[in-house]
């Protein structure tokens, strides 16, 4: 056995550590990748366009904060569960963009402000998508079949757009979605089918449009609703009906419009009188001499020479208002807070985790590095079978 050897294959063993093994599952080059659940992290490298060279069976496939413009139907050579693409410069979406992601279950494109609008088409296949991020994204309409098929969807967050408009029958085919977030966008009206399908929402956040309109029938799909935020917005009048429809509300913020406090306000003060509510804050703007009054405690004879109401029946729910002014978090009823808060306002997302199953440190930017140091399972193997023959290299010699 010659001397230098032993050297040789210490240095045989450092190379393999550091340098990745040809031929074996391969790191994309400015990325980190790491197992259990195997994911690829190549977020903030400024890149342009999607790596080549993502593991096909990767399950998370990190890509935020880089510079990525179009998703093209040849740019996914891989199957993942998650893909988050939030803070890019995307501009286009090819039609069938993620139809070869057969699994994708999150898909995150929230904070594309170049993106303005979608070709129908754009997430077809996604039939087990369950989480779908579009917030800020300038978003000013949304093609009638751009959710279509999307039946496993839970989670579908449309906040901070300019959408101005919302179609008949756009969400019909969500039969799963349970949280619907609109709210910072510029809705004028509410029509009596643009929320029809939606038997399982929970929450609706509409609050920060420009909403003046709703139909009374508008959330007749709603009886599972617990959450409708509708605060900021340009409402005089709410139809009792579309109160009486949301039967399981339980969370109910309505400050901050101008209220209409005449005869037109009875429908929503008689379901207001019924639903016996504790606290509030709807304040009259007119007529004038109702100004600063508070709608739900006008009397009887405030509506003295008002026509009768409908006599349909009224159902006696327990509900609470309260105000987002001053929100009164301890008296919060039922639902413990940080489910209450889970999902609201959690769109800053340096640090997110999918689940639990978050590995150690694996957003914290000392980890992350733009060098291809990786170590995969097979250079373990390879490395432990270095070990014996070194060891077996230290007998002989
Ligand atoms: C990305 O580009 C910016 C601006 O050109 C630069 O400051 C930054 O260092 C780049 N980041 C990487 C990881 O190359
Ligand atoms: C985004 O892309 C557009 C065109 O693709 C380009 O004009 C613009 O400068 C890009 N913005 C940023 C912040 O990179
Ligand atoms: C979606 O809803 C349908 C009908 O209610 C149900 O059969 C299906 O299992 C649900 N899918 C998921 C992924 O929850
Ligand atoms: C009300 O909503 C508008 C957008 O419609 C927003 O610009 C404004 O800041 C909101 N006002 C408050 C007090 O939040």
């Amino acid at each position: 056995w010659l001397p230098g050897l032993r050297g040789l294959t210490l240095w045989l063993i450092l190379w393999l550590v550091v340098v990745k093994p040809g031929g074996v599952t391969a790191c994309p080059k400015l990325c980190v990748c790491y197992p259990t659940p195997m994911t690829v992290s190549c977020q903030s490298q400024n890149l342009t366009i999607v790596p080549a060279g993502v593991p096909y069976d990767s399950q998370r496939v990190f890509l935020q904060n880089n510079r990525i413009t179009e998703l093209r139907a040849d740019s996914f050579g891989f199957e993942t569960q998650v893909l988050w693409l939030y803070g890019n410069n995307i501009t286009w979406i090819e039609a069938g963009a993620f139809s070869n992601l057969r699994v994708l279950e999150e898909l995150d494109l929230g904070d594309n402000p170049s993106l303005r609008h979608l070709e129908g088409g754009a997430f077809r296949g996604l039939e087990k998508l369950q989480s779908l991020h579009m917030h800020r994204c300038r978003l000013a309409t949304l093609p009638h079949d751009i959710f279509h098929k999307l039946y496993s969807l839970q989670f579908l967050y449309l906040q901070e757009n300019q959408l101005h408009f919302l179609q008949d029958d756009l969400f019909s085919d969500l039969v799963n979605l349970t949280h619907l977030f609109l709210h910072g966008n510029r809705i004028r009206a509410l029509s009596e089918n643009v929320f029809r399908g939606l038997v399982n929402l929970d929450r609706l956040l509409l609050h920060d449009n420009r909403i003046r309109q709703v139909n009374r029938r508008a959330f007749r799909d709603l009886g599972r609703l617990t959450i409708l935020y509708l605060f900021n917005n340009t409402l005089a009048e709410l139809p009792g009906q579309a109160m009486r429809d949301a039967q399981g509300i339980q969370f109910l913020r309505l400050n901050a419009n101008p209220w209409s406090c005449g005869c037109e306000a009875r429908p929503l003060w008689e379901w207001f009188r019924k639903a016996r509510i504790s606290s509030s804050e709807l304040m009259c703007t007119s007529p004038s001499q109702r100004r600063g009054q508070d709608l739900r405690f006008l009397r009887e004879m405030d509506f003295a020479l008002c026509p009768m109401p409908d006599p349909g029946s009224l159902a006696g729910t327990t509900t609470t208002t309260f105000s987002t002014k001053t929100p009164d978090e301890a008296a919060l009823p039922k639902l413990d807070q940080e489910e209450y808060w889970a999902n609201y306002g959690n769109e800053d997302s340096s640090i997110r985790c999918y689940e639990l199953d978050c590995a150690p440190n694996y957003d914290n930017p000392a980890f992350h590095s733009s060098s291809s140091l990786t170590v995969t399972p097979s250079a373990l193997r390879l490395l432990s079978l270095y070990i014996v023959i070194f060891s077996l290299n230290f007998l002989f010699s």
